[in-house]
């Protein structure tokens, strides 16, 4: 796939990682994320390859913004072959001093900002029978994890998402992908106080995800050994599931 990448996302993190791997191979790419300037940093960092950056500042959470985006973006750089929305944010959401507005916030941000970013682009790759949506969730969604009910539930809602419409768009051409990252060192994971097992550097982290994409996988995973360990938990009978949770991912 040669055509115009779009990403959310792509100020910080893997984002910025991905976006900077599809300009340097000669892909054009316009990059979303609310902050601008960081935006405008990707570009510099890109050097040679910055010309094929764009960037289009936007907050995901703003349905009308993004369509608008989406429509300036294909009005001055053409198709978008492969949207990959990647935006997202965490916080944790303990229990015992529940907090609605934390579930509010992750998924506006996690699942509405993914559903605004599907509802400005998806009627153009139908249309025109082609192209790839990209949805970028999390291993946190396979099962639920202490403090993450909030992160996690937003991840589980986007892996069911893509399972549901993965057949339904295939018969018009448009391909999806899922992509659940283990623990990738990154502003996000930089806040989590506890150990993160596997913790893969962004470069590498988003080489995976490029080749993944590039293959049109369905699932894009990895580091493998740690999604494939985290795979098997959930096979297990609840009684298993819970007393390793309560043995690994417990303060
Ligand atoms: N790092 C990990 O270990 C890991 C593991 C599994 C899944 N993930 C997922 O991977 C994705 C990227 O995470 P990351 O680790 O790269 O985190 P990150 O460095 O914090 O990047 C998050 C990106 O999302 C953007 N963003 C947040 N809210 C936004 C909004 N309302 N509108 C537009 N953009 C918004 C941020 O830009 P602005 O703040 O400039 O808007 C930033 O570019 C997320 O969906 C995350 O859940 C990460």
């Amino acid at each position: 796939m040669t055509g115009l990448v779009w990403i959310t996302g792509a100020s910080t993190g893997i984002g910025r990682a991905v976006a900077l791997i599809y300009a340097r191979r000669g892909q054009p790419v316009a990059a979303s994320a609310r902050g601008a300037d960081q935006l405008a940093d990707l570009v510099a960092e890109a050097g040679s390859a910055g010309h094929l950056i764009h960037p289009f500042p936007l907050d995901v959470t703003d349905r009308a913004a993004t369509a608008e985006v989406v429509a300036r973006i294909e009005a001055a750089h053409g198709p978008i072959t492969l949207a990959i929305l990647n935006a997202g944010t965490h916080q944790p959401s303990p229990a015992a001093t529940f907090d609605a507005a934390i579930y509010d916030r992750l998924f506006q941000v996690n699942v509405f900002g993914v559903v605004n970013g599907m509802a400005a682009v998806l009627p153009r790759l139908v249309e025109r029978r082609a192209g790839h949506l990209a949805i970028v969730s999390s291993v946190a969604g396979y099962g639920g994890l202490p403090s993450a009910s909030a992160y996690g539930a937003t991840k589980a809602a986007l892996i069911n998402l893509a399972e549901a419409i993965k057949p339904e768009l295939e018969r018009h051409s448009v391909d999806v992908s899922v992509v659940n990252p283990g623990f990738v060192k990154t502003p996000l994971t930089d806040l989590n106080d506890f150990p993160m097992p596997f913790l893969m550097p962004v470069d590498k982290a988003a080489a995976a995800m490029v080749r993944g994409l590039d293959q049109r996988r369905f699932e894009v995973t990895f580091p493998r050994r740690f999604t494939t360990i985290l795979k098997f938990l959930r096979l297990l009978p609840y009684g298993a599931y819970f007393w390793i949770v309560r043995r690994t991912a417990m303060k």
